[in-house]
This record gives C-alpha cells, structure tokens and sequence, in this order.
C-alpha cells in the first residue's frame, strides 16, 4: 500500500482502486487523528458513547454464535460491541480504509481480549477495504453495522446497498449516526457546540493534527449535507431494507437506523 501525502490529488491507498476527492481527504485525515480518535470520541460526546452504543446493540439482532459486519469500522469500537453479543462462538469481522484507525483497533481488541472478561468476546478480523464495494459474498452476515461512518463516505446510498446485500435475509442493517435535531431549543445550542467548541476540543487533544488538517473541523462540515432522518430512513427503505425505522437519542443528536432485509 503506498502511503498518501496530504495534498495529492489522487492516491492509491487502498487494494482495489485509486480514491480521491472527499474519499482521499477523509482517508488522510482519519490517518492524521488515528491514536486520539477514541479520547476525542469520548471527550466529544459528553461520555454517552457508550449509551449510544448501547442503543445500537439493541437493534442489531445479534445471538451468540452469529456473524457480524462493522462497515467502516475505524478503530473497532462497534467491533468490540457486536463481538461481546455474539460471544466466542461468533465472528466479527471489521472493515476499513484507513490501515491507522484499524491499526489503532487491532491494539484495542488485543488489550481488551487480555482483560478479564475478553474470552467471552468473539473473534475479530479487521481488514482493509472500500465500505462502497465490500469484499463479502451476498446474504453472509447476520448484521452490517457502522458507527458515525455514513457521513464520511462518498456515496451513502451505495453503502446501505452493499450492507443489505451482504447481510442474510431476515438479518438487519443498523447505523449509528449523528443526526439534525429538529427540536430548536436542542438544534441551536447543540450547532454552537458543534462548529465552535468541537473544533477547539480537537486543537487542545492534539493542535499539531488540528492546524495541519482543520480535521475536527471537518465534523460540523460533514453534517450539512448529511440527510435528515427521514432522509436516511428513505435510502434504507430504497436499498430494499423493510420495518425501517430509526429511534433518536440524547434529544436526537444521534440516532439509530435500522431495517431488515426482507426474508
Ligand atoms: C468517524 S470514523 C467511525 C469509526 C467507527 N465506526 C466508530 O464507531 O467510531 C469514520 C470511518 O470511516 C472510514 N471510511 C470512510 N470512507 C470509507 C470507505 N469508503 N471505505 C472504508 N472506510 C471508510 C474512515 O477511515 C473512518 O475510520
């Protein structure tokens, strides 16, 4: 894999083919924050990650010895989650385009598999691949998951096309997402964080990454486009997905999407 260099053009990062564009500068920039992504995850949501994780595990539908898909998988953090509900039994594989985040992954599972309790946690593979062309046979997994990875992609109707192609029939596509609350008294101040604290909480973890790249920046930006609910429940429902739904979190900043594919 050759490594990227910010300001390129185009670059192959990946096995299969060249990205570049808002792909390429996703992909530098999630190299460049790779070892703070979790604290600056925590630190940013106010310590409800978990919760919010929490939320998503519900709606996966995962038994023990079932298979899972976390589809831009990062540094494994959903991996980890859909890992414990499927138990040894289970598999989980993860996949992404940044070699870093999954890196940064591979040393958490190690670490979290030494700790007791992490024999209890299903095999985990983190690979590298594009989320818009997924390596996997069709009707493989009993889930596709992803967290906060919808936003970053190039095309979120192709990926939701690939989840449910991947996943078995009666097996579910569930997303974790930052999402527009609608409520103004929660939307306005929730923006304010957003653009102008989010930003600085990025410069004080890290403010080498933060002048170079603008990255936490790039977090408020990738929400303006993002669709509504509705909007991300539409494209479920498109992809072929049924009993849609979503169910918003911590006054809708974040929600869960899910649907199943139809048997
Ligand atoms: C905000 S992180 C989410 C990581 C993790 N899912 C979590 O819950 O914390 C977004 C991830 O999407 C990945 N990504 C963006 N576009 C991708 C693509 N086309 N294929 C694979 N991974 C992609 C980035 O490399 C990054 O790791």
């Amino acid at each position: 894999m050759t490594k990227v260099q910010s300001g390129k053009d185009s670059a192959h990062i990946g096995k299969d083919r060249d990205y570049s564009g808002k792909e390429l500068y996703v992909h530098n920039l999630f190299a460049a924050i790779a070892h703070h992504y979790d604290v600056m995850n925590m630190v940013m949501s106010g310590g409800m990650l978990r919760l919010w994780q929490r939320a998503f595990a519900a709606q996966t539908g995962l038994r023990p010895g079932g298979r899972a898909l976390d589809v831009a998988a990062g540094t494994a953090e959903l991996s980890l989650v859909m890992a414990r509900q499927v138990g040894p039994s289970g598999r989980v594989t993860g996949i992404d385009f940044s070699a870093e985040m999954l890196e940064v992954g591979r040393d958490k599972v190690g670490a979290t598999r030494s700790r007791p309790g992490g024999d209890r946690l299903a095999p985990i593979e983190l690979v590298e691949g594009d989320a818009m062309a997924l390596p996997f046979a069709v009707d493989t997994f009993d889930c596709a998951g992803s967290g906060f990875a919808l936003r970053n992609v190039k095309d979120i109707e192709r990926v939701v096309r690939e989840m449910t192609r991947v996943v078995r029939p009666g097996g579910r596509v569930v997303a974790l997402e930052l999402s527009k609350p609608s409520n103004p008294l929660i939307r306005e101040p929730y923006y304010l964080y957003f653009y102008h604290i989010v930003p600085l909480l990025g410069w004080l973890i890290d403010p080498k990454t933060e002048r170079n790249l603008r990255a936490y920046g790039w977090l408020p930006k990738s929400l303006v486009p993002f669709p509504t609910q509705q909007g991300l429940a539409d494209i479920f429902r498109r992809a072929g997905l049924v009993e849609v739904g979503f169910r918003g979190l911590t006054g809708g900043i974040v929600s869960v999407h899910y649907g199943t594919k139809p048997s």
